[in-house]
This record gives structure tokens, sequence and C-alpha cells, in this order.
């Protein structure tokens, strides 16, 4: 996708070094960072310069090119793997993709390991990049459903950023929007701030105005009463952990909107790639939830009219709290999970109809 004008990846390899858009600085300056280590390749993880599950995961799988040139070693690979995962834990991707890489290195000899895992970490990228493609084609034919009956713009909500900054290029949410878009049908996307980090005003609605998608940036409690005024002809938001039964673990929030969606018969639809599919849990209360810092909570940053960015605390000192990253939401919820292979219900039977 394009920021001004020009067509960028989320991330690339060159020079031996690995490239990142730094999205802490966004929206109100690009600039693009080098990582050099594997600890700044798990740095950025950790402060959310590269955020979202697919992009955490190709980030991991540089970090463990970055950790073979820096020292070609076994067990230095083996600890950059075990700090790699560690590093966010709720986003499946991340382990999947580390998983992935530690599975094509095993008994690859030193002279050749460096060259298979930059193929390997290229291969991960390219089909990401590939997958959120054609989430974006299958997901178009609901917009297009939807144009038909309506013969008018489609309004769609979304929450967080799973946009192309949260993947390779398309992102996963807004991958059918683009799609959409580019064959003439109007779409307007609501736009979820998404506290506290403003994943929704910073990034999603920064994305969509540089591809000129029409978008508003609403409060996360918004979208109820817009839904109440039908206001919203469907909700598409991404995951960073999807069980087999198809409970969808995703941004804080996520499931109050699902309940409203429910409660006012708008489809919520969950598009994702299958690398983030956990197969392995069957209980969304074994799911990691990520508590971060409470002083994303309470601090905001902005910029301020001399062009200079600003944090300022919002909240009294004193006064404590709670930064849950993610929540879930029961599949029950759902109607329909948007993949690369296909739609399909939210539910074993479902994804293994796909998957398996
Ligand atoms: O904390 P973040 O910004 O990494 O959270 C991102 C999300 O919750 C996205 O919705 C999810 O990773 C899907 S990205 C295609």
């Amino acid at each position: 996708m394009k920021i001004d004008g020009k067509s960028y990846k989320t991330i690339w390899f060159e020079n031996n070094l690995v490239k990142i858009i730094d999205q802490t600085k966004l929206p109100h300056k690009f600039v693009i960072k080098d990582l050099k280590t594997v600890k700044d390749s798990i740095n950025a993880i950790k402060t959310m310069e590269v955020r979202g599950a697919p992009l955490i995961g190709a980030t991991a799988a540089y970090g463990l090119v970055l950790s073979i040139i820096e020292n070609n070693d076994l067990s230095f690979l083996k600890k950059s793997s075990e700090e790699l995962i560690a590093s966010r834990p709720t986003a499946i991707n991340l382990k999947w993709a580390v998983d992935r890489m530690i599975k094509k290195l095993n008994g690859i000899n030193e002279k050749d390991i460096l060259k298979i895992a930059l193929d390997e970490a290229k291969a991960i990228k390219d089909e990401d990049e590939k997958f959120c493609k054609n989430i974006g084609l299958n997901g178009l034919k609901i917009i297009e459903e939807i144009y038909a009956k309506k013969k008018g713009t489609v309004n769609i909500l979304t929450h967080c950023n799973a946009g192309w900054l949260a993947t390779i290029d398309w992102g996963t949410a807004t991958s059918p929007i683009y799609h959409a878009h580019q064959k003439g049908i109007k779409v307007h996307v609501w736009v979820d701030e998404t506290r506290p980090r403003n994943q929704g005003a910073n990034l999603t609605s920064y994305e969509l105005n540089e591809e000129g998608i029409s978008n508003t940036v609403i409060t996360d409690n918004a979208g109820g009463i817009l839904m109440q005024r039908g206001q919203v002809d469907m909700c598409i938001v991404g995951t960073d952990r999807t069980l087999s039964n198809g409970d969808v673990c995703n941004k804080i929030g996520t499931y109050l909107k699902a309940l409203s969606a429910k409660d006012n018969n708008v489809p919520f639809y969950v598009a994702l790639p299958s690398s983030t599919i956990d197969w392995s849990i069957k209980d969304h209360k074994q799911i990691p939830i990520e508590e971060r810092n409470s002083e994303e909570l309470s601090h905001v940053e902005g910029i301020d009219e001399n062009n200079k960015i600003k944090k300022v605390r919002i909240y009294p000192q004193k006064s404590k709290s709670l930064n849950l990253a993610f929540d879930v939401t029961p599949a029950k919820l759902v109607t329909g999970l948007i993949t690369e292979k296909g739609i399909c219900e939210a539910s074993e039977k479902g994804l293994k109809g796909l998957f398996k």
C-alpha cells in the first residue's frame, strides 16, 4: 500500500539489515528504522515499533536471520528464539514463525544456515502478503453483496489496526475494504480510536487516508449507538489468535463491539490468515493475555502547535490502572471467519473444512 503516493511493505531486508517503518512515530512522522541485531528485533516488538500479529511474526523470523549474522552458533539461536517468543505473549503468529524457522534450520550446517534462514524469512513474508490479498478477495464478496442490496455506501466498522501496517501488505480486516475501493464500490470506515495506544486513530485512519478511503474516527464507545441508528452495515476486525473452536482473541474492546453487533443484527466478521489459528488450545482461558505498562493508560502522546511530539499525564498519579491488551470474542458472536482459503463458520467444523 502507499504512503505519500509511494508503495511500501512494512518490513524488508537490505544490506544485511532489517528495515521497518517505526509505527510508534506514526501518524506524525514517517521514519524507516534499521534493525541490526536480534536484540533490536526483540525491542521493536516489545515497544511496538512493529505490531500486529502477522508483522510481529515476520519480524521474529528476520530477527533469527540477524541472530545468525551476529553469532552463528546453535545455542545463541536457541536463546534468540526463546526471547523472541517471549517478547509479546498473545499473538500466536510470533511462536508460529519462530517454530517454522527453527524447523527449517534444524540440522543445517554453519555454512548454509544463513541463506536458508533468509529464504525462509522471505517465504513467511511473501506468504503473508499473498494470504492477505486472498483474504481481501474473499471478503470483497460480502461487501459486494451488501452494496448490491443497499445501492449506497457500505459503512464498515473496524477496531484497532488490522490494516496493512499490521501485516506485510493489504492487512486482514482492511484487505476486503481496499479491494472494494479499487473496484469502485463506495465504502466508508468507522475507525474505533482504540485506547489506550490509539492504533485505530493513529494507524488505521492514517493508512486509509493515504489510500483515499473515506473514514471517520470514533471513540471506542460510539459503535453501539451507530449500530442502533443503522449506520453500520458490517464490522470486520482482525485477530491475534483464533482457537480451533472459532473463539477469537483480538485487541481489547473487540468483544464489546461483537456484543453490540449481535444485539443490532449487524454482521460481525473476523479476517485472518491461517498463521493466526492456534490448533493446540481448546479453552480461551488458556490464552496468555498481555498486560502492558500502565503508562500507556495514564499518558497520551500527540503533536503540539510547534510540531513537537509531547506526552502528557491524563489522570492522577495516585490512581491505579489495569492495562489488558486483548480480549476474547466467543465464536457464537462471530458471523464468519474470512481466511485466505475462503469464508467459514467460526467453529471447529468450519475451520477444519478449510484447513484440515
Ligand atoms: O497490540 P497490537 O497493536 O499488536 O494489536 C493488534 C491487533 O489486535 C490486530 O487486530 C491483530 O493483530 C490482527 S492484525 C492483522
